[in-house]
């Protein structure tokens, strides 16, 4: 594990009440946690801030998920997921996360926020079972090939489904 902590499969629930915020530079690493974010994930403010934000990263979580992140918030759009995220005990919560871009005066990206709210059930029971499936592609894939395969999957059930796209997809099962 790359960052040496054991997954507990204990699950800590997030409320409805909860706003998970945090906000990082250009290159993801953290430059703000809310409060709500060191409680959860178990980090105090100074074992967070300048931190790759992939510090939370599950190891059941594809990579395919962060990859499609990135490209669109890198080119400007927001983006939604769930994500199952590592607490500092090993334990874990989902989320849906909405990140978007931070820009400057100069409408050149600065950085992005990040706010994540509590899934439905029936959203963190679907995908968890289609974030396994993604994993086990990517495995099977190899490193190389592994972004491509899973992506493929993910289209795959967006349209299997009869979803116009990744944004109905997540919002379809959010009910
Ligand atoms: C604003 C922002 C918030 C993010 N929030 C999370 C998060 O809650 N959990 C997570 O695993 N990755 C999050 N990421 C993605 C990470 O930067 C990283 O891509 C991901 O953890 C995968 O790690 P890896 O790129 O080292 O494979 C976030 C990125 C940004 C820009």
């Amino acid at each position: 594990m790359k960052n040496g902590i054991q997954p507990t499969n204990r699950e800590v629930l997030v409320s409805e009440r909860d706003f998970i915020v945090s906000k990082t530079d250009t290159k993801g690493r953290i430059v703000y946690a809310n409060r709500l974010f060191m409680k959860i994930s178990g980090y105090r403010e100074a074992e967070l801030l300048g931190k790759q934000h992939n510090l939370l990263r599950h190891p059941d979580m594809p990579r395919g998920v962060f990859h499609l992140l990135w490209s669109k918030i890198m080119q400007g759009h927001e983006c939604f997921a769930y994500i199952k995220n590592l607490c500092k005990n090993g334990d874990h919560y989902w989320v849906l996360a909405n990140v978007t871009p931070d820009y400057d005066p100069m409408d050149q990206i600065i950085g992005y926020f990040s706010v994540r709210r509590k899934p439905s059930r029936e959203a963190v029971d679907y995908f968890n079972g289609l974030y396994q499936q993604m994993l086990s592609t990517e495995t099977r894939a190899g490193p190389k090939n592994a972004v491509t395969a899973s992506t493929e999957l993910l289209n795959q059930a967006i349209n299997d489904q009869g979803f116009e796209n990744y944004e109905t997809f997540v919002f379809g099962h959010q009910t």
